[in-house]
């Protein structure tokens, strides 16, 4: 039904823009097509991507009691570390899955910004982690130059509604 609804919204051109979120049918459909085999490995892609952004930014374990002082070969042991990567991978899937509709994927954003907010995440450290999912897309998986700018505008819409409920992070 709702694929449906969007569908109509859209006027049914791959190349239309989505007035909320600003991405094109086409777009999403690169975006859930990529994902599909970083998902279908979800603990262990996610345990790298996290890997790499530690080893990128190593300041930023200091959030994550559980590994701090763990080295990295043992992530994978800490049971508290994998429910993070399964929490994780699950929130990008969701916010990946429901694309067709924007207005529902910002309220999810919004509540993640809450929640990181708690946390008291500073906005760079989102940047930082951009920068590490789209250099591992294009390391192992080559992505196309379409595709990573349908990934740069996904994640940008998505980081416009977590920083609206975390603006005095800053
Ligand atoms: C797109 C980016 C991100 C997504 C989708 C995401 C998603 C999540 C989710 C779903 C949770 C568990 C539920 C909750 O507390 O909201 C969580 C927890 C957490 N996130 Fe994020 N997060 C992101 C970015 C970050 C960044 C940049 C940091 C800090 C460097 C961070 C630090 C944490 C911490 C410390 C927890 C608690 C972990 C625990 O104790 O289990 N997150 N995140």
């Amino acid at each position: 039904m709702g694929g449906w609804v969007s569908h109509l919204w859209w006027g049914g051109d791959p190349d239309a823009k989505h007035p909320v979120s600003g991405l094109t049918l086409r777009e999403i459909h690169a975006v859930q097509k990529s994902w599909a085999p970083v998902n279908a490995n979800a603990v262990a892609n996610g345990t790298e991507l996290l890997k790499r952004f530690f080893r990128a930014y190593p300041q930023t374990k200091e959030f994550f009691k559980m590994i701090k002082n763990v080295p990295e070969e043992k992530y994978a042991d800490n049971i508290q570390f994998k429910a993070h990567v399964v929490n994780l991978m699950s929130s990008l899937t969701l916010a990946i899955d429901n694309l067709h509709q924007p207005e529902v994927v910002a309220v999810m954003m919004n509540k993640l910004g809450e929640s990181h907010h708690r946390r008291k995440i500073p906005q760079q450290n989102f940047h930082d982690l951009k920068t590490v999912i789209v250099k591992m897309f294009i390391d192992v998986l080559h992505l196309d130059g379409a595709t990573l700018n349908a990934w740069g505008k996904t994640v940008d819409f998505w980081y416009k509604h977590i920083f609206d409920s975390m603006k005095d992070n800053e």
